[in-house]
């Protein structure tokens, strides 16, 4: 991790529902940075602001007022193909339900976004590259319909990594695995956030996926509620009660 701050939120607020709907403020006012290198969770109660706040941040919505300022640019200003430009280059994305694309190989889904880009240039490569740093290589083949549900979550890593991103976005990318898919996807994350220093911000309701990360902010009724820093000294698993002891105060 450096000092180099590669998110800031500023003064976040976001109210979903037009003039004429009901009118929910998801997010009241949330400000917080992410330094390059760092692997942050965000945790919090069902409904709480998690993937409001998420998206923001990766630039999938707009907040209500507030900014978001990543690797120096005022993303809330950006549009059009310039905001897919900088998406494509800053930022990766990994979801719950891996959004591959059934009809391509897993060769094709993970050089989608440099296809997207019109960049060919060394694509087999590059794909094949990062297919083997993740263990996915015999894989490349095949279509997503014939993977597990952990192979397809790598699969899903190996196309947000191919851009060689500075963040890597995730909303609950081991909530459809099984324990032990997700334990491996998780040692993957916290392999990729210390060798290639990408920042990684990790939105979780739990408490295990938490406990891969360095610091974790808990969201509270759309606002920051506390914040936990593992120490340097402290083991995975105590960081891991922490956070369940954490989370028990939270709930009263
Ligand atoms: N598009 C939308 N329009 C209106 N209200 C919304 C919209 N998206 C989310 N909300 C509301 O905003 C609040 C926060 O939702 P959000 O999806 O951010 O919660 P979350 O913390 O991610 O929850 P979960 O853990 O269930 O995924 C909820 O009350 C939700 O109903
Ligand atoms: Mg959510």
């Amino acid at each position: 991790m450096t000092n180099v701050s590669v998110i800031q939120a500023q003064h976040l607020q976001k109210v979903y529902g037009k003039k004429q709907e009901k009118k929910y403020t998801a997010l009241k006012d949330v400000s917080f940075e992410v330094q390059s290198g760092d692997f942050v969770g965000v945790m919090g109660a069902s409904g709480s602001g998690k993937t409001t706040l998420l998206n923001m941040l990766a630039t999938f919505d707009r907040p209500t007022s507030g900014t978001v300022t990543i690797a120096d640019r005022d993303v809330t200003s950006l549009q059009g193909n310039a905001l897919a430009d900088f998406r494509a280059e800053q930022m990766g994305f990994i979801f719950q339900d891996f959004n591959l694309l059934d009809n391509l190989t897993v060769a094709q889904n993970i050089g989608l976004p440099l296809s997207l880009q019109g960049r060919t240039v060394k694509l087999t490569e590059k794909v094949a590259q990062i297919a083997s740093s993740l263990g996915i290589k015999a894989l490349l083949e095949k279509y997503p319909a014939q993977l597990s549900g952990g192979q397809k979550q790598r699969v899903a890593c190996a196309r947000a990594l191919i851009n060689q991103p500075k963040i890597l976005f995730g909303d609950e990318p081991t909530g459809a695995l099984d324990s032990k898919s997700a334990r491996s996807l998780l040692e993957l994350l916290q392999e990729i956030n210390q060798q290639r220093q990408t920042a990684i911000l990790l939105v979780t309701h739990d408490a295990f996926s938490a406990s891969f990360c360095r610091r974790i902010i808990f969201i509270k009724d759309g606002q920051i509620g506390h914040e936990l820093v593992r120490q340097p000294q402290q083991s995975r698993t105590e960081f891991y009660q922490q956070i369940l002891d954490q989370l028990g105060t939270f709930e009263q």
